[in-house]
């Protein structure tokens, strides 16, 4: 089964319960929360109070990628915020390994995000404590980027490491210039998590665009 996760840093930020409420009415099982602290990627968007208030409008999973520096500082905080799945960078912190264990303690599935310039290959010592893996398809900060094509490789190269250990369950997920074009090879690469920002909240069809990716990914 293939998710679509639509970030809502690219929804009008006034409006965030109606933005989630037209994307989920098109299908969206996911709701991808995009946490940027201005020091880890030069940008910022919100935070735990913000992901609490939205949590109620949210029928299926909330899933939350933080985009800050030493992330153990507020794994707390995004639970009591509701977060399902917590993903944090693996550049992000000294102790990944006591991170992801940390995130297990608290109730939450645990995820970990790679950079464009990060090797897969450094998450083989940790692929069997995890439930995700998120392959940054752009440098984070920034919606509306264009994909770079090396991560098709990369989503091979998770999808093999998860055959190998045995992880058929793991979830596979892309962020960062996904678009209707590119959704197809995307998910043959391996992915089954699909973040879409601007390629879905664009300011007019929201219900619709998400339609088209969830049509797109039955058949
Ligand atoms: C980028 C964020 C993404 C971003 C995706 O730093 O992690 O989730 O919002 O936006 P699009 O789909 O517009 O590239
Ligand atoms: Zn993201």
């Amino acid at each position: 089964m293939i998710h679509l996760s639509p970030s809502i840093l690219a929804a009008d930020f006034a409006n965030l319960q109606k933005e989630i409420e037209s994307v989920q009415e098109g299908g969206a099982t996911y709701i991808h929360v995009d946490v940027m602290d201005g020091a880890f990627v030069p940008n910022i968007s919100l935070g735990a109070p913000v992901a609490k208030s939205i949590r109620p409008h949210i029928k299926g999973v909330m899933d939350v990628h933080l985009m800050i520096e030493a992330p153990e500082r507020y794994l707390e905080d995004f639970k009591v915020a509701g977060a399902d799945i917590l993903t944090v960078h693996l550049e992000a912190t000294h102790h990944i390994h006591r991170v992801v264990q940390r995130i297990h303690d608290l109730g939450m599935k645990a995820g970990i995000s790679l950079n464009p310039g990060t090797p897969v290959s450094l998450l083989e010592p940790i692929i069997e404590d995890i439930d995700l893996v998120l392959i940054m398809s752009v440098n984070p900060g920034f919606g509306g980027q264009k994909f770079i094509p090396y991560s098709l490789e990369k989503l091979m190269q998770v999808k093999a490491l998860a055959q190998k250990h045995n992880r058929l369950d793991l979830l596979i997920e892309v962020d960062g210039g996904v678009t209707m074009d590119n959704a197809e090879a995307i998910i043959k690469a391996g992915a089954n998590v699909l973040v879409a920002g601007s390629s879905v909240f664009d300011g007019k069809a929201a219900t619709a665009n998400a339609k088209a990716f969830v049509k797109l990914f039955e058949s």
